[in-house]
């Protein structure tokens, strides 16, 4: 019996210094102890991103991407004179429309819905079937698409914007080594460099980089259900996706969860390949909660039933409602601030549009 209380006592001791020590980490490292192991199997699949000082604006580099930020708002670059980037792709909006399928030159209905440009760079491809090697192809392609900027040909346009004298100074200073400097190559360069700078971290980057505080109890909890329940298997990386692509639909067709009226063939479409039938690539969820409608299509309103579709359709599973709220709350904390030379429009060369 004495043995008996005596080794209860010593256990009872032990739990008591147990209780001490992790008591005074909680305190002094104001709970740093609690959140390194969350924090280290994060850091297993996602990668934290870091704001760049932007290039100094006497430099070359400076200079492109003055240039590449007013042809985003340029509209005189399309084919009626009304649709430029940033038709598309809000500030307001951060980056995206609004609309579930973008409406381009002469009220053309776009086929897929607009992803932000926000981050966009940072993906392994650009648009949602990867049909865009990175963000300057997309831009020069963006000339002569039909529902965007409907010119019949990238020199069609440019002609226009030789047409305004300060263009042809502002080229020549971006490219001072090319003979004739207003050339598509340079536009899609110049846009591209801009875009580059479009880099917006958020709370969760502060706190893989070791703020405890950046995210809040709640938001810890959305981001440990994002990895045990597999999220971050597809939306990983620096870009949490933006990384590969995944068919939309493992565990059921992608319509039956979305209600979408049309169907679109994926990837199958662009390399022929029947493997390639309703894939996408997985986009990266930055910025997300400001971004609705979702998926390719538009087709879903809320993030939070974009939440429960993404269960139904890619795990195979009826997300608990509980567990809807946390991922949604994690989804919240990836929302960073507007890059300024994104959110503020520039004031560009005067000129009418010539048709
Ligand atoms: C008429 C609307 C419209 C205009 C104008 C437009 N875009 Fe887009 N943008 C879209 C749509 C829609 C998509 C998705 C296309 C797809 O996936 O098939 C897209 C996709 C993109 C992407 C890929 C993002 C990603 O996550 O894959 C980038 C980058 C982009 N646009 C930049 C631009 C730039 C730069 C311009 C100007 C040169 C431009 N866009 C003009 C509607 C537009
Ligand atoms: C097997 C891969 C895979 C898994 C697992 C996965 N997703 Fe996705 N996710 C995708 C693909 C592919 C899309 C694009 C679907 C489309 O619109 O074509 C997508 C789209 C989304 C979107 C819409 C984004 C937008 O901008 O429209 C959200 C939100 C999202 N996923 C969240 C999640 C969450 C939360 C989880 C975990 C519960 C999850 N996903 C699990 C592959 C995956």
């Amino acid at each position: 019996m004495q043995g008996v209380s005596v080794m209860g006592r010593g256990v009872l001791w032990l739990m008591g210094i147990a209780f001490l020590v992790l008591g005074a980490a909680g305190l002094g490292g104001s709970g740093s102890l609690a959140q390194e192991p969350l924090r280290k199997k994060a850091l297993e699949v996602l990668v934290p991103l870091r704001s760049e000082e932007p290039p100094p604006p006497g430099s070359t580099l400076g200079q492109r991407v003055a240039l590449g930020r007013m042809l985003f708002f340029e509209p005189r670059a399309s084919v009626d004179g009304t649709v430029s980037c940033s038709r598309c792709h809000l500030p307001q909006l951060y980056g995206t429309d609004g609309l579930a399928r973008s409406i381009g030159v002469m009220g053309r209905t776009n086929p897929r819905n607009a992803p932000t440009v926000l981050n966009a760079f940072l993906q392994f491809s650009q648009h949602w079937r990867g049909d865009r090697e990175s963000v300057e192809d997309q831009a020069a392609k963006a000339l002569v698409g039909p529902p965007s900027f409907g010119n019949s040909s990238q020199e069609a346009a440019m002609a226009r914007l030789k047409a305004i004298p300060e263009y042809r100074e502002l080229f020549g200073k971006a490219f001072p080594h090319d003979k004739d400097p207003v050339s598509p190559k340079n536009w899609a360069s110049a846009i591209g460099a801009f875009e580059r700078t479009l880099v917006v971290p958020s709370r969760l980057d502060s706190w893989l980089l070791g703020d405890d505080r950046a995210l809040e109890e709640r938001e810890r909890r959305g981001l440990e259900r994002f990895l045990v329940t597999g999220c971050a298997d597809c939306h990983g990386g620096i870009g949490l996706g933006g990384s590969m692509y995944e068919k939309f639909g493992i565990h059921m067709d992608y319509w039956k969860a979305t209600g979408s009226k049309e169907l679109d063939r994926g990837r199958a479409d662009v390399t022929g390949d029947p493997q390639d039938l309703y894939v996408f690539k997985v986009p990266s969820l930055r910025n997300v909660a400001m971004t609705p409608p979702y998926f390719h299509d538009g087709s879903v309103f809320e993030l939070k039933e974009a939440i429960r579709v993404m269960g139904i359709t890619q795990l195979g599973q009826e997300i608990p409602q509980e567990a809807i709220e946390e991922l949604f709350q994690f989804l919240c904390s990836l929302t960073g601030p507007l890059p300024q030379g994104f959110s503020e429009a520039p004031v560009l060369p005067a000129g009418g549009f010539r048709p």
